[in-house]
Order: structure tokens, then sequence, then C-alpha cells
């Protein structure tokens, strides 16, 4: 593409963060164009109902609820998506590509799914797709592991990246709340959805973990290779626990790089509470990325929220505008490739340590039983704390910790304890990072 005198935005999407990314391209004080040395325009905003009220004030003419008139005008030269979910976004941001525009978005959902291939769509067509707010919103992560971090071999990556678990594992750990009202304080505070899976699930976060690992590791790797695990099994007794024993309850994503295979997984787990990601509250995210060059390196900041996203958004239409007939065709990306890089390594593989509650009959011989199990499986352990007797019920709850031990021998042994007639609940199993 040769370099167009003034820049022309499409802006697809007019909700949180379109309404900031509009607000910022229209303001007549911008340094956008300063830094990018032409005229960036706003020109076109796709919504579904024109007719809706708006924080904003548009020039007339400018609502559009056809996308057409982004996707077929020559003269829009970037094309901003920041509708949300798969259909029909991935569908206009291909056709925005094949048609020679640059695209920005904030999709997750569709770069976790099909990042390669739109970013092989993009060479093809010598443009190039930018996805920056995709991945902890303010925090320029995407753009630190595609170029800064680029000359590490990255060993771990480990992550606090959705916002809503963190607050309600946050509330759940300083005010005892179960977990059903703390999900529902965050609710009441607009930082989770009504329908809240994708967040409290883990999905979300599996999402984002596959672009950071696609990127760090320039291979496709698939959002169905991240073991995943959600935040909704967790109780207040838990936090107890944890604190006893110097730990603090985070959800994690994390990929690291063992012996040539990446393991990716989501799941909520048992830091050392003086860890950095430990003291990571609330709404914040954080990034921990471990390179063979820089070290440990922290990202930390607003994983979401109106302006964070659109600091992200704009920085990546500012790179867009620089980059337009900047570059010669096929230098777009380094690019992932489908099958490159390392293979993934399966969860039972995992050597981790483990965080054991169960609810057993307050009967002698329980814990010799349970030892039994757990050396059956070569599971050694660590700590035990026995509490919380109930007279009425007869039950008594043992935390169990262990020493690094192997996913699949653990899960064998949860399922033998469970077996046992003193057992009346394996409450919950967690995993400590360290
Ligand atoms: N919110 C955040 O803090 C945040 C942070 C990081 C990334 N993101 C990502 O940014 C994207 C947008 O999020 P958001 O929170 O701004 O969403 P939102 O508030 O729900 O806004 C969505 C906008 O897209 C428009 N839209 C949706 N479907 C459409 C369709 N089929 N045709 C035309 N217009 C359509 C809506 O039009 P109407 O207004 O007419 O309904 C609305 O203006 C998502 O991919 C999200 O994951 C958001």
């Amino acid at each position: 593409m040769t370099a167009p005198p003034e820049i022309n935005i499409g802006l697809m999407g007019l909700g949180v963060v379109g309404t900031g990314v509009a607000a910022t391209l229209l303001r007549r004080e911008s340094p956008i164009s300063d830094v990018t040395g032409r005229p960036v325009n706003l020109k076109k905003v796709l919504v579904r109902d024109v007719s809706l009220p708006r924080d904003i004030d548009l020039p007339p003419g400018m609502l559009t609820a056809n996308a057409e008139d982004i996707l077929a005008d020559p003269d829009i030269h970037i094309l901003v998506e920041v509708m949300g979910g798969s259909d029909p976004a991935e569908g206009y941001i291909k056709q925005g590509l094949a048609a020679g525009k640059y695209v920005v978005t904030a999709n997750k959902e569709v770069m976790a799914k099909s990042g390669p291939e739109l970013m092989a769509l993009a060479r093809e067509n010598d443009v190039q797709i930018l996805f920056e707010a995709s991945v902890g919103g303010g925090i320029p992560i995407v753009g630190c592991l595609m170029n800064e971090l680029a000359a590490n071999e990255i060993r771990s990556i480990r992550g606090i990246i959705n916002g809503t678990t963190n607050y309600i594992l946050t509330r759940m750990a300083n005010e005892r709340t179960s977990f059903e009202q703390a999900l529902s304080e965050a609710q009441g505070h607009g930082y989770a959805e009504a329908d809240p899976t994708n967040d409290i699930e883990g999905i979300d976060a599996s999402y984002k973990l596959t672009i950071l690992a696609s990127l760090a590791y320039r291979r496709a790797f698939r959002h169905q290779d991240v073991y995943c695990e959600g935040i909704s099994k967790l109780e207040p007794q838990d936090f107890r626990y944890a604190q006893e024993l110097g730990y603090a309850i985070k959800s994690l994503a994390i990929a690291n790089l063992d012996d040539g295979a990446v393991q990716l997984r989501v799941y909520p787990a048992l830091l050392p509470a003086e860890h950095m990601l430990a003291k990571v509250d609330g709404v914040y995210n954080a990034v921990e990325v471990h390179g063979s060059l820089c070290g440990q390196v922290l990202f930390h900041g607003m994983g979401a929220g109106r302006e964070p996203t659109t600091s992200a958004v704009v920085g990546d239409v500012i790179e867009a505008a620089r980059k337009m007939g900047a570059l010669p065709p096929g230098m777009q990306d380094r690019g992932i490739k489908p099958a490159n890089g390392p293979s993934v390594r399966p969860i039972g593989d995992l050597l981790s340590r483990y965080y054991i509650r169960l609810d057993v009959a307050d009967n002698p011989g329980v814990l010799a039983q349970i030892a039994q199990v757990l050396g059956d499986g070569q599971i050694s352990i660590a700590t035990v704390i026995q509490k919380d007797i109930q007279p009425e019920t007869g039950s008594a709850e043992i935390v169990i910790t262990t020493h690094p031990s192997r996913e699949a021998s653990v899960q064998q042994a949860l399922q033998a304890l469970a077996g046992l007639s003193q057992v009346r609940r394996v409450s919950n199993t967690l995993r400590i990072e360290e």
C-alpha cells in the first residue's frame, strides 16, 4: 500500500471501548496526527442500532448500521473492530483485510480462534492486523512479546489476566465472602456480565493465554490446548487455610516451556503471599514474563475499562498509520506458523505441589489411610492441618500440602481418596505455584 495523504478510520462498535476510541480520534488537539505525520480522521462508525442514545456527539452522517459503508469504502484505510463476539466480527475483519485495509481489533475471541489465519491473510494483502487491546487492556504485553522481547526464548508467562475473577478472589480473600456473594458484588459494580461464565470458568483467560503463547512461541496454539479450571469451586475456608500456610489464591494463566514442549493452563492456584503476583488485587491485571535474556519482567496495570483499552486500540491505530506504506510487501509481521515451534505438553505431565482439602470422618486411623493412598501414588506429604471438627456430624476437615508430584498420579490418588469410606468429600484441590 502506498501511503495515503490522509488516513481514514472506520470504527465498528460504539460501546464501552468504541466510545473511548471515537472520543480520542475526534479530539481536535489530538497528538495522533503529529505522531503519525499525517491527518488521521474518523470517517464512519458502525453500530447495531443507530437510533440508540449515545454518550458521544458524532458529526452528522457518521453513524451507520450498514457494514458495507466501511468495508466497501476504498478511502477507509484502517478498520477498527471493537464490536466483540465471533460473528459477524471475524467476517468483517476478513473482508477488511482482503480489501487491503489495516485492521485493529480488541477481540480476544476472534484472535484466539483465528489469529494466525487472519495474520496470514493480512500478509497476503500486504497489510497488518494489530490486537494489543485483546489481552490485558491497557498493558502493552502483545507488542512487547512481538517486538521488544523477541530476542528471548520465553521460558514462562504467568499472568492474572481476568479482572473479574481477580476482583472476586480479592473479595473472598479480604472479606471472606462466599463465591456467590463476591460474584454478585462484581456484577453490581459492572465488573462481571449478567452471564459471567466466560470469566469465572477461565474461558476468557484461556483465549488471552492462547494469544500470548502463540506470540511467544510463534506457533498457532488453539484455545483447546489450554487446560482450564474456573474459580466457582472455591470456598471461604480455602482462603483461610491458604493464608495460614502463607499463600494467596489467584487465578493464574500459565505457559511454560520445558524440554521443547509448552504447557498451557488456567486455574486458581496457591501463590506465596510475598510473590509479586499475589499482591495484584481487584480488577488489576499483571503478567510476568521470564525470558532467556531479559530475566523476569512484570507488566502490571488496568486490564479493562474504557480508557486503558482505548489507550491500546489508539496506540495500534498510530502504529498502523506509521507503518502504512513504509514496509516492503511481505515484511509486515514475523508471523505465527500453524505447526511451528514447540509441541503442547499434556496436563497429566505437570509436576507441581498440591493443596488438598478433605472432609473426613473424625475417626482414628483416617490419616493413616489417606497417607497410604498418597504414598501408593508416590505423592509425599509436606504439611497436614486438621481443624474444624464438627461433633454433630462427626466430620473433620484435613488440609494436606504435598511435595512436587505428577498431576496424573495426584488425579488417580484423588479418585482413590474419594472412594475411601472415611472420606466424606474431596472438597478442593489446588495447585501451588512457587
Ligand atoms: N470493555 C472492556 O473493558 C474491554 C477490554 C478489552 C477488550 N475488550 C473487547 O472490546 C470489544 C468491545 O467491547 P465493549 O465492552 O466495548 O462492547 P460493548 O460495550 O458491548 O459494545 C459493542 C458495540 O458493538 C456494536 N455491535 C455489536 N454487534 C454488532 C453488529 N452485529 N453490527 C453492528 N454493530 C454491532 C454495538 O452496537 P449498539 O451500540 O448499537 O448495540 C456496540 O456499539 C470486545 O471484543 C471486548 O472483548 C473490551
